[in-house]
């Protein structure tokens, strides 16, 4: 699979310390403020950065930025969307110096999202340093998380991601107005999920991003968190029915989603993985109530 993993989200908001507040304070991230002019960049592992928010007047997602493990992967890659009609650029270098990256190509997908190529092992042998009490992350092969994005262009999205960048198809969810597919570049169940305009979210709406912590108790206490300060709940703790991730989901700055997770399954063996259509994202809880 060229693509291996989720591996760094960007996001524009007019809320800086708001989100400074979540990622470091109840998801426990390292911040790293400023690293680069009114943005802070955040660190969940060996990585520089998973997340930077940058400064804007709006809320939105800036990027998300998809790994690859070669040079090679990523020529090959370019090539195949490049052949599907995406215009491929290659990064500026003042860009590949930001990213930390040996290399970056950008495009932009079908519905109009803004998607980063990169090839960028981790350049600092800083250890990450939580910013509050956890177990860790679950990352590694299995990325930094998944996103949830919303399309106009669902169907032709889906497509593209699956054809032209190689993600595979987990599963589906079809529920309330809602039409879901779960896609996969790595053992992780889902990295990516699209889905259609729905839910009262319409395209360029980030759904959500999960992160997946290493242990319940991490999931437990950032729930506590997030009740104590009172920040809107999306969704009650719970457990979905595909990925079995146990969770809970709550608002951050400018109505995104952050789902923390644990448990969630990994597709170890490929042949043995059968595609399911459910009714329902969730087996118990998730109350939207
Ligand atoms: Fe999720």
């Amino acid at each position: 699979m060229p693509v291996t993993e989720l591996s760094y989200i960007g996001l524009l908001s007019s809320d800086r310390d708001g989100w400074a507040s979540i990622l470091s304070e109840i998801v426990g991230m390292q911040r790293i403020p400023d690293a680069q002019p009114r943005t802070d960049y955040y660190r969940m592992d060996e990585r520089d950065y998973r997340i930077f928010v940058e400064t804007s007047e709006t809320d939105h997602l800036g990027v998300v930025g998809w790994g690859v493990n070669s040079m090679e992967a990523l020529d090959a890659l370019s090539e195949r969307i490049a052949a599907a009609g995406v215009v491929v650029d290659e990064g500026a270098a003042d860009l590949i110096a930001q990213r930390g990256a040996r290399a970056i190509r950008c495009f932009t997908d079908p519905e109009g999202y803004k998607v980063e190529l990169a090839y960028a092992p981790p350049a600092t042998e800083a250890p990450f340093a939580s910013g509050r009490p956890i177990s860790g992350f679950k990352t590694g092969e299995l990325g930094m998380g998944h996103v949830v994005l919303h399309c106009a262009k669902y169907r032709e999205n889906v497509s593209f991601y699956h054809k032209v960048l190689g993600f595979r198809i987990s599963d589906y969810i079809v529920w309330a107005d809602a039409d879901a597919t779960f896609m996969r570049c790595n053992p992780r169940h889902h990295s990516l999920a699209l889905l259609n305009e729905s839910l009262g979210m319409e395209s360029g709406a980030l759904n959500h991003i999960m992160f997946e912590m290493k242990s319940l108790a991490d999931v437990g206490r950032a729930y506590d968190l997030v009740l104590d300060r009172k920040y809107p709940i999306i969704m009650t703790l719970g457990q979905h029915s595909n990925d079995k991730a146990t969770s809970f989901y709550f608002v951050a700055p400018g109505g995104v989603g952050i789902e923390i997770g644990w448990n969630g399954v990994t597709i170890d063996n490929e042949s043995e993985w059968q595609v399911a259509k459910y009714d329902s994202t969730k087996l118990w809880g998730h109350r939207m109530d």
